[in-house]
């Protein structure tokens, strides 16, 4: 399942030169007796099977040994992740990702084994790995050295808390639909500064519950009072 995702452009390129390295583990090389078994009936019955707590403790056990590396279970059920939770996520050295599948895990291994539970949204996935996917992919592109300039991470949508705003390419003219001229203009304070106020306006009509916590100067908090109250007028 990972092959695709690691095999390709960004994160291929991460690994390549060493800025990364991910190790893929699977639990049946613990599983127990002759069929490698990782899971089992759940007690007090009901549908579907739940993994055993043996084949994730001496798996972990094994790549952590003695170090406090954070043991991170992907379910619907933990803290959702966002940009923060990736740029904190940056500051380890090491973490370990478990991929839960069937019904769920031995709740022993969340309650003595398991530092952190990440959910990527409010929906069921099959298993962990997509999950698991998408936040190595969030990490790995704010690691230093992984993209090409910095400029593409500062830009990013939620790097600062707003979405990015609209871009344009050749032509100038798409079927009559035209660049704005600011973009044409040269002028790289005009451009600055539309690029802002697009940022924040697009940021206010499509989620402006990020708009609570964004780093607003004076002057855009203004914008973002009189945009607010334009909205409201409009309703009433
Ligand atoms: N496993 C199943 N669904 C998940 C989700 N939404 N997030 C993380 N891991 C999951």
């Amino acid at each position: 399942m990972f092959g695709g995702p690691f095999d390709e452009s960004i994160i291929k390129r991460a690994i390549e030169n060493d800025l990364v390295q991910i190790a893929l583990h699977n639990l049946r090389d613990q599983g127990i007796g002759k069929h490698r078994v990782v899971d089992d009936y759940p007690h007090g019955g009901g549908a579907g099977m739940v993994l055993m707590a043996e084949p994730l403790f001496s798996t972990i056990e094994k790549i952590k040994g003695d170090s406090d590396v954070p043991v991170i279970l992907l379910t619907p059920q933990g803290r959702l992740f966002n940009q923060k939770v990736a740029e904190e996520l940056t500051s380890h050295d090491r973490f370990i990702l478990i991929c839960g599948h069937y019904e769920g895990i031995d709740e022993r291994v969340r309650e003595h084994l398991v530092t952190d539970e990440i959910s990527i949204g409010d929906y069921v996935l099959t298993g962990g790995e997509l999950a698991a996917m998408v936040i190595i992919d969030a990490v790995v592109r704010q690691l230093p050295g992984v993209l090409g300039s910095d400029e593409s991470i500062k830009d990013d949508s939620h790097a600062n808390g707003l979405l990015e705003y609209p871009q344009y390419t050749r032509p100038q003219s798409f079927r009559g639909w035209e660049v704005p001229p600011v973009l044409l203009s040269g002028n790289h304070a005009e451009i600055a500064k539309w690029r802002r106020e697009q940022s924040i306006l697009r940021t206010f009509q499509r989620r402006p519950d990020l708009l609570e916590n964004a780093d607003l100067s004076e002057e855009e908090l203004a914008m973002n009072k009189t945009l607010r109250e334009a909205k409201d007028a409009n309703e009433k």
